[in-house]
């Protein structure tokens, strides 16, 4: 085997976070150097919870956990517990986890190992604040990033937290416009992508049934997220959105992708982080990233239960 891909995930857990984090700590393929936390879906202080709380569940104590920015760059937290609980992380009951944060602010753990360490891939699964502002204060770091592969953005889709706009964007437009400018080899799985892997019923019952904690415990989180999504989709099940980025790096084959340019909005009250995709390249923006348009969704979750499986 090649060497494990390093990686460093960005997170607001969040159900479909806590079910990215387990599917990337379960793949000998990553080499999870840590897991920094935003606010996002719930302040920071729940989302750093949830993450202490699934980490230990992985059995994975070994990768440290730094908590980053409580606000987004130059606008007022938006939450979302409508969809997430009031926790962020409603649905199974986990234990208080005994592992605590590191000392230090993600950001600046994020621009000291990226001054040294090369070939990193960034995977934010939620706003893009702690990556942006490491980026503002320490450009240089773009040297050390492989790529950032992030979920976030919904062209065909629109947006789910506005009509135009994808939460994760909306939560901080400054943030993602400020990634999309960097020049750093970006992936994005938006809701486009996203909205094609719902948590039918065998895919769930696929999670329930294995013989280990993890995998009735994912069954649970989704039980609980996918409520808000299936009551206002009409859909069998939610959008399992942010483990379809650890999938990427672990399948490319499963995903259909166009490189593009990927421009932000981020003035207009109407349509603010709007992430308007050239996908018919009928301008003459450059490409700046890879848009993820579609996914195999049973071979992703196949992937997803299979690794789920060898968890505790
Ligand atoms: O719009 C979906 C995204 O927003 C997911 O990352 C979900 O966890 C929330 O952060
Ligand atoms: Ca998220």
């Amino acid at each position: 085997m090649t060497q494990p891909r390093k990686i460093i995930i960005d997170t607001d857990p969040g159900q479909d976070d806590a079910v990215a984090l387990l599917l990337a700590l379960a793949s000998p393929e990553l080499d999870v150097l840590a897991i920094t936390v935003v606010a996002g879906n719930v302040p920071l202080p729940l989302t750093e919870l949830n993450t202490r709380k699934i980490v230990e569940l992985s059995g994975r104590t070994d990768v440290p956990i730094y908590a980053g920015c409580a606000e987004p760059m130059d606008r007022k937290l938006v939450t979302a517990e409508h969809v997430h609980g009031r926790t962020g992380l409603d649905g199974p009951t986990l234990p208080d986890p005994k592992i605590q944060l590191q000392p230090e602010h993600a950001v600046d753990f994020l621009i000291e190992t990226l001054r040294t360490t090369p070939d990193v891939t960034l995977c934010p699964l939620g706003p893009l604040t702690n990556i942006a502002t490491a980026l503002q204060r320490a450009p240089e770091i773009k040297e050390n990033i492989r790529e950032i592969v992030l979920m976030g953005g919904g062209f065909f889709e629109g947006g789910n937290i506005t009509p135009a706009a994808e939460f994760n964007i909306y939560v901080d437009p400054t943030a993602a416009d400020i990634v999309l400018r960097s020049g750093i080899q970006t992936t994005i799985l938006p809701l486009d992508c996203t909205h094609n892997a719902l948590t039918t019923a065998p895919r769930v019952a696929a999670f329930r049934a294995l013989p280990n904690r993890a995998g009735p415990a994912v069954a649970e989180l989704t039980d609980f997220f996918e409520r808000y999504d299936k009551e206002k989709y009409g859909s069998e099940g939610a959008p399992l959105h942010d483990p379809t980025v650890i999938a990427y790096l672990l399948d490319p084959t499963l995903f259909e992708t166009r490189h593009i340019n990927v421009t932000v909005e981020t003035k207009s009250d109407l349509t603010l982080g709007a992430t308007v995709a050239d996908w018919w390249r009928v301008t003459d923006r450059k490409p700046n990233a890879t848009w993820v348009r579609n996914l195999d969704a049973d071979g992703f979750f196949k992937l997803l239960t299979d690794r789920l499986a060898t968890l505790p």
